[in-house]
């Protein structure tokens, strides 16, 4: 793993508070989300509470289908909640209008997925350039160090295609970290990735929960919970059982 150190150590380097207060907390109360209606009618949420602490990294587990996915979107203000509340980095999400959901998602959250969803047709750094302008937030000329952060100074001018699994999802955190969000939402983030490079991984996510950001992440493999503050399962849209982890163990110890 010495890659994934000498670039933490480059963030670290870079400028990034490793003692900035902790951020990022989430409340929800009774939350509830349905999919289609009458006969069809899903309930993807089915009456959720959960507390985060500011600067938690959380790890989410559950069965295909459990619910995972629209929690991490509901949280993101992807898509809204019918019913319940939720408060997110000090925002209340609550009855807001999609036009400030909007604002919320560019302002407090970062999203990483399971496929990287970079755009094919930019390189590595205007991936990143192009989401500080969507956002209209972070500065052009801090995507080379972002991308230095994560171990890829000298892949900058590629394309997607032209990078391994491992480097497109290092870019894709590098571009979530572009707007400097509160909180990090994974869904995967390691699913489409080998142990190694899904190791290299983790130790990014926690080295970006160690610098006072909330993490929550979704995955599959059950000993990625070792890392986590916090331990979510989820089962048929509620949360059965929620475990706190008195000595999260550090990315690079968790194999699976
Ligand atoms: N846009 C949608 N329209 C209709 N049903 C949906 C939609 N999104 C999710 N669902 C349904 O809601 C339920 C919860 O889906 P969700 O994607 O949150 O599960 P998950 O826990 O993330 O599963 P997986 O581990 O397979 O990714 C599932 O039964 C799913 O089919
Ligand atoms: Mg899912």
């Amino acid at each position: 793993m010495a890659d994934t150190e000498a670039a933490a150590k480059t963030a670290a380097a870079a400028g990034a508070q490793t003692h900035a207060p902790p951020r990022g907390g989430v409340r929800l109360r009774g939350v509830t989300k349905t999919y289609g209606s009458g006969e069809t009618a899903l309930r993807a949420l089915d009456g959720v509470d959960l507390d985060i602490e500011p600067g938690e990294l959380v790890v989410v587990l559950g069965p295909s289908g459990s619910g995972k996915t629209t929690l991490l979107n509901v949280i993101g203000g992807i898509e809204p909640a019918d019913t319940g509340e939720i408060s997110v980095a000090g925002t209340e999400l609550t009855g807001r209008p999609p036009k400030d959901l909007v604002a919320f998602r560019r302002e407090r959250v970062g999203f990483v997925f399971q496929f990287f969803n970079l755009v094919p047709t930019l390189t590595a750094r205007e991936n990143i350039e192009a989401m500080m302008e969507l956002t209209g937030r972070g500065d052009r000329s801090g995507a080379p160090g972002l991308l230095g952060a994560v171990g890829l100074s000298d892949r900058m001018d590629h394309f997607p295609a032209q990078l391994s699994g491992g480097q497109q999802q290092r870019v894709s955190l590098a571009r979530a970290l572009a707007t400097d969000p509160d909180l990090l939402l994974a869904d995967e983030p390691t699913g489409a990735l080998d142990v190694a490079t899904g190791t290299s991984v983790l130790a990014l996510l926690q080295e970006t929960n160690r610098q006072g950001r909330g993490v929550l992440m979704v995955t599959h493999n059950a000993s990625v919970a070792a890392l986590a503050h916090l331990v979510v399962t989820m089962r048929d849209g509620r949360v059965e059982t929620v475990r706190r982890n008195a000595a999260p163990a550090d990315a690079d110890t968790v194999s699976w």
